[in-house]
């Protein structure tokens, strides 16, 4: 297993890119099944979550062209199979993604039920709801989620909760669906914005995208498209948290700071200097970042995938701060790897309590997830002393040549693969 070295205590300044994002690949990726031609997917980023969906494509059946760099074509020919292998979907949820365009396209979809994580048991009930509201047959069969329909027919449907990937999985349901499909209470997230716009330069009809209320209208085919997606927010922001901690400043660029106002705001609040320009965040850290209060909610609100990044932050606020986590049941588990490096934290409920220390002293610890890991990078580099993160290829999911763009700003930071036999 690898692991990330970093002598912490070193000024960070400079210019850092920010690369496609991961959260709006991933469902575009899935949603190339529904094309009858050959989808050209750029601004890919290139990760292992990415890979994954990548092998879960082409054990349907779908081939997955490399054409350079961040650029991938995907080209679904006929006999694409309705299965996808329990061994791939086990390792990463967002291949549930592929339910919704394979039972759109197929009228059929046998997916093994995605295992929980380390944030929480993540059902699947919302998304079958929808499926049957669409009028699929659905049914649990050894671990799968298995839907069938003779056809699909457009309806109204109320999600119990704004599911990022219950919004997106219905939304590919829906678009060979026969008449109108209104998702109500759907999910808002910039890359739902993405995946409609995706579909529609395939000639899609879906509206409303980023609302509350999207709307699909049933087309008959679909054809090909060449498509660039959105830039990674949350990468973003996991650099600009980075970026609180010091005087810098660092230029986080390639990003969308429309989507990023709940995090900027937080950030000014801490006490931050912020230049925010079209594509660029420029950060300059106060010489003590100060205490604050953040709550995550489903997008326009504080994004549950920077809790931990500005948990980590807030170790060192000059006072008591609290974030109040409401989206997932367990995303805590970046908090008693924090304690071991010196941060006084204490849970209640879905609240952490963090009191500020005047320093955070580096030791050996582990990344529980995808972006817990990117929280304990975030402490190591502002650490006194050495700080060795174990289980980095949950970080290898989310952040593509992490190690070599952060010591592009300065940081003193190397990975050490590790032989398994160690
Ligand atoms: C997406 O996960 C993201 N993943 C997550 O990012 C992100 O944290 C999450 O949205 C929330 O923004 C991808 O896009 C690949 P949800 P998703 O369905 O779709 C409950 C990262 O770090 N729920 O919006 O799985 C669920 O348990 C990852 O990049 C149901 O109860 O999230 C959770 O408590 C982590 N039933 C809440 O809704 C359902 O059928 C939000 O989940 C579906 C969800």
């Amino acid at each position: 297993m690898a692991k990330i070295i970093i002598e912490g205590g070193n000024k960070l300044s400079g210019s850092v890119k920010v690369g496609g994002a991961k959260n709006a690949a991933l469902p575009i990726m899935a949603g190339a099944i529904l094309s009858e031609g050959p989808v050209v997917l750029s601004n890919i980023p290139h990760l292992n979550d990415v890979e994954t969906m990548e092998k879960v494509l082409s054990a349907l059946g779908i081939t997955c062209k490399k054409l350079g760099p961040g650029t991938i074509e995907l080209s679904s020919h006929s006999g694409i199979s309705e299965e996808a292998p329990y061994e791939l979907v086990k390792t990463m949820r967002a291949s549930f993604f592929v339910m919704g365009p394979l039972l759109g396209r197929l009228k059929k979809a046998r997916i093994p039920l995605p295992g929980g994580c380390a944030i929480g048991v993540r059902p699947v009930d919302i998304h079958l709801k929808g499926f049957e509201m669409l009028g699929a047959r659905v049914s649990l069969d050894a671990g799968c989620a298995v839907a069938t329909a003779d056809k699909l027919v457009g309806a109204p449907i109320m999600l119990d909760f704004p599911s990022v990937g219950a919004t997106e999985n219905l939304m590919m349901a829906a678009v060979y669906a026969e008449g109108t499909t209104v998702i109500n209470n759907a999910a808002r997230e910039p890359e739902i914005v993405d995946l409609g716009n995706f579909l529609n330069s395939m000639g899609a009809k879906v509206s409303g995208a980023g609302t509350p209320s999207v709307t699909i209208e049933g087309v008959k085919s679909l054809t090909g498209t060449n498509y660039s997606i959105i830039s990674d927010r949350i990468e973003a922001g996991t650099f600009l948290a980075l970026g609180s901690l010091f005087e810098g400043p660092i230029s986080v660029e390639n990003c969308n700071p429309d989507s990023l106002h709940a995090v900027t705001a937080k950030l000014q609040e801490m006490g931050t200097d912020l230049k925010i320009e079209d594509s660029k965040i420029i950060v300059r850290g106060p010489t003590r970042i100060k205490p604050i209060e953040i709550k995550t909610l489903p997008f326009p609100g504080f994004p549950t995938d920077l809790q931990a990044q500005f948990t980590a932050a807030l170790c060192l606020s000059e006072g008591a701060s609290l974030i109040t986590e409401t989206v997932f049941e367990n995303r805590f588990m970046h908090v008693s790897e924090l304690i071991r490096m010196g941060a006084k934290l204490n849970i209640r409920d879905r609240t952490v309590v963090i009191n500020g220390v005047d320093k955070l002293i580096g030791a050996p610890v582990m990344a529980t997830d995808l972006r817990a890991g990117a929280a304990m990078v975030i402490a190591g580099l502002v650490a006194e002393g050495i700080t060795e993160i174990g289980n980095v290829h949950h970080i290898d999911r989310g952040y593509d040549n992490f190690v070599d763009r952060l010591k592009g700003l300065g940081a003193k930071i190397t990975r050490q693969e590790q032989d398994n036999h160690a």
